[in-house]
């Protein structure tokens, strides 16, 4: 089974994807992974990517071929050997910031993935935050997070919007900024309870 989580920054995915891995580890064997990254090469990337301005079609460009290493060298062989994969970040993300949020073609984004053949998630946590809120509680701060909230809105809405499209696939939870951690965590357990029933 393979999982993501999606937010804007500070909406506390990170937290709970680990909070999920740590539930699942009791009874199934978990990758937890993450993107920008995933492998020894892409997380090289990453340092560059949060830091280094560049055009976002390039950007779109650089965050394919990292996911086509991660898909390829270790989410499908974990997949294939029946493991749990959480990923904190996916395709949503490229979505969001580069699609909704800087612009980019999503004709573009969704042929470009078409093309590398990335597997969609079976199931996608969208946590979904006030913007304020959110970048109030990013911590370290990377090139996105000193975007201004114009931006944030709308790399929000692009999330609202994959969840709309997406019913079967997506579940989001809304009001984060109002819930403490483990409330969110369980919200989590539920809305994947009654995903595999
Ligand atoms: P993240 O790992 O969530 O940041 P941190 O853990 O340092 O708070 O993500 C890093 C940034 O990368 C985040 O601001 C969103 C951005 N991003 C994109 O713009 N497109 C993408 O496809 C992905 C995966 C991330």
């Amino acid at each position: 089974m393979f999982i993501t989580f999606e937010g804007i920054d500070g909406s506390s995915k990170t937290t709970q994807s680990r909070l999920l891995a740590d539930h699942f580890q009791q009874t199934y064997d978990v990758i937890l992974t993450r993107e920008p990254g995933g492998t020894d090469f892409a997380e090289k990337i990453r340092e560059s990517m949060l830091i280094s301005s560049i055009d976002p079609v390039s950007e779109l460009l650089l965050l394919v071929s990292m996911r086509y290493e991660h898909m390829k060298n270790l989410i499908l062989p974990a997949l294939v050997e029946g493991k749990v994969v959480i990923c904190d970040r996916f395709i949503d993300s490229t979505i969001a910031y580069q699609g909704y949020g800087l612009g980019v073609d999503l004709k573009l984004i969704n042929n470009l993935h078409e093309l590398a053949g990335i597997r969609y998630p079976d199931i996608t946590l969208i946590l979904d935050i006030d913007v304020k809120a959110g970048l109030n509680r990013a911590k370290d701060k990377n090139k996105y997070e000193e975007m201004d909230v114009d931006f944030y809105n709308r790399v929000r809405q692009g999330f609202q919007e994959i969840a709309k499209k997406e019913p079967s696939r997506c579940s989001i939870l809304t009001n984060i900024e109002t819930m403490d951690n483990s409330q969110v965590h369980n919200t989590i357990i539920n809305e994947i309870t009654k995903r595999l029933v």
